[in-house]
Parts: structure tokens; sequence; C-alpha cells
């Protein structure tokens, strides 16, 4: 079952964090889904910055230290159960228990969002083996190209199933990689495309997730359209097309098939 959903790729910067924050806040608010959220990027541990968590008490560093309770490490914000990271933590720990300890909690949620290391090692590793499904984040230039054939390559050979490409930050389409060019070279379909939005930026500066902060941003309906995939709805069309019968763009074609899918997951065993 597509439950546990890790965001990845091997490649800080861009977007991870923000999309995996706004993705949780986006799905319990507007899709009243029960959702965990979780920082597995150890040794940068950002997201509890963009859920206004900080300087927590208890983290993922001592859930997986076995120095706490996994339900004592869950932070509530924006109707979401967020367990953040230490930026310090004396202790070296083993991040491949993540899965174990999430699978303890898990019924409890109708989703849970692990937000991933780019670090090439057991940090990258604990997410994936964590996560039913992954979404591999990626902007659409060469440099990030390449670091997203090789997350992908690596989630195939642990036999991860991904569920799609997010392409983000798309600034200047004339001057950047097309959805058919990333699609081409990663053999994964393109889930969604992601605008370059200031609302992103002025949210992660009031500690806001950008769906909560403005949900009209270009940003936020595009987040909104993918979890109407991820949940069985049906997506919010534009009033253009909900007047003249524009023939949908390839990103909201390969949703249907999502929806499809995750849908299918829901009455499988896998
Ligand atoms: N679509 C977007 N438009 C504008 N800025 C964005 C967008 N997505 C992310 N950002 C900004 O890019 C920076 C890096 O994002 P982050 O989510 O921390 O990346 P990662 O987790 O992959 O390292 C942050 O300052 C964030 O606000
Ligand atoms: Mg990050």
């Amino acid at each position: 079952m597509h439950k546990a959903l890790g965001i990845i790729s091997i490649k800080g910067g861009v977007g991870k964090t923000t999309i995996a924050s706004s993705l949780a806040a986006d799905l319990a608010a507007n899709y009243r889904k029960k959702v965990l959220l979780v920082d597995a990027n150890y040794n940068a541990p950002n997201l509890g910055l963009h859920m206004d968590i900080v300087e927590p008490d208890k983290t993922i560093h001592h859930v997986l230290d076995n120095k706490t309770n996994i339900e004592k490490a869950i932070h509530n914000r924006f109707g979401v159960d967020v367990i953040p990271g230490s930026y310090v933590y004396p202790r070296k720990i083993d991040f491949l228990k993540l899965s174990d300890k999430i699978n303890k909690i898990k019924d409890n949620y109708h989703f849970v969002i692990i937000d991933s290391s780019p670090s090439l090692n057991e940090e990258l590793l604990s997410t994936m083996l964590a996560s039913d499904a992954l979404f591999i984040v990626t902007t659409p230039d060469y440099p990030t190209l390449s670091c997203s054939l090789r997350a992908a390559n690596l989630a195939k050979q642990r036999g991860k199933p991904i569920a799609g490409i997010i392409i983000n930050k798309v600034r200047d389409p004339k001057y950047e990689l097309t959805l058919q060019q990333i699609e081409n070279s990663i053999e994964i379909p393109v889930v969604a495309r992601i605008p370059d939005d200031k609302t992103a930026t002025r949210a992660i500066y009031t500690r806001i997730p950008t769906p909560i902060y403005n949900k009209n941003s270009p940003f936020s309906k595009e987040i909104n359209r993918l979890n109407a995939a991820l949940t069985g709805n049906a997506e919010k069309l534009s009033l253009v097309r909900r007047i003249f019968p524009i023939s949908p763009k390839k990103e909201e074609v390969n949703r249907q098939l999502l929806k499809e899918d995750f849908y299918t997951s829901l009455f499988s065993n896998e």
C-alpha cells in the first residue's frame, strides 16, 4: 500500500523539504487526512523550520537512539504530526531503524511523508527503506537531471517503486529541460510541474507551510492537484479549463494514472 511516501533527490536545494511540508499541510488542511511528517535529513534537519518548530526537545534522533518513544517526538503543527530532527546530536545513530520505528505508528495515519537527505549513503537509504513509494524532486536543468537519474537507478536497484517525478522551480521554460526530455531520460512519469514562486520564499520566512500561507499561489495549487491524485479526488480545474475544451497537460494525464495506481494500492496487501 502506498502510504509512506519518501521525497528524495541526491541534490540539495531542489525543494524536497518545501514540497514534503507542503504536501503534508495540504493533505491535512484541504483533504482532512491524518499525516505524519518525518525529517530524515539527519545531518541538516530543516523540516522543523518549515513547520514552525524551533529547538524541539525530542526528535527523530532520540527516537532512533531509543531514548524516547516515537509518540513523544511528535509535534502537532498545522494539523500535521511532525517529527523534526536535532541539529546537533552527540551520539552516532543507526538511521536504518527508521522503517521499524515508523511501522509502529503507521496504522494511525492515512499518509506518512518522509523528507529525505540528499547524501548518497545510509541517510538516503533510510528513507528508501521506510517508504512504500518515492517521489523524485528535480529542477529542469542538466546537472540536477543527472542526479535525479542516479536517484532513480538507486531506487530501482532497491526495488522501490517511484510514484513520479516532481519538477520544481520552473522559471524560464524556453531555456530549461522540457517535461518530455526529463521523462525520456528518467523513464518515470512527471506528476507535477511546480513554478518558481516567491510565495515559497515568503512562507519559509514566516515558518508557515506554503499551502497554508497562500492556498491560491501557483505553488500551492500544483501541490493541491498532486494531492488530489493521492487521495482519489478530482483536481480543481482552472476557470479557463472549465470553460474551454483544452486538452489536458501531460502531467495532468500522468496524475490520472497515479490516482488509479494509489486507488488500487488501497486494496492490495503488497
Ligand atoms: N517552487 C519554488 N519557488 C521558489 N522557491 C522555492 C521553490 N521550492 C523551493 N524553494 C526555495 O528553495 C530553497 C531550497 O528549498 P528546500 O526545500 O530547502 O530544498 P531541499 O530540501 O531539496 O534542500 C528554499 O529557500 C525554498 O524556499
Ligand atoms: Mg531539505
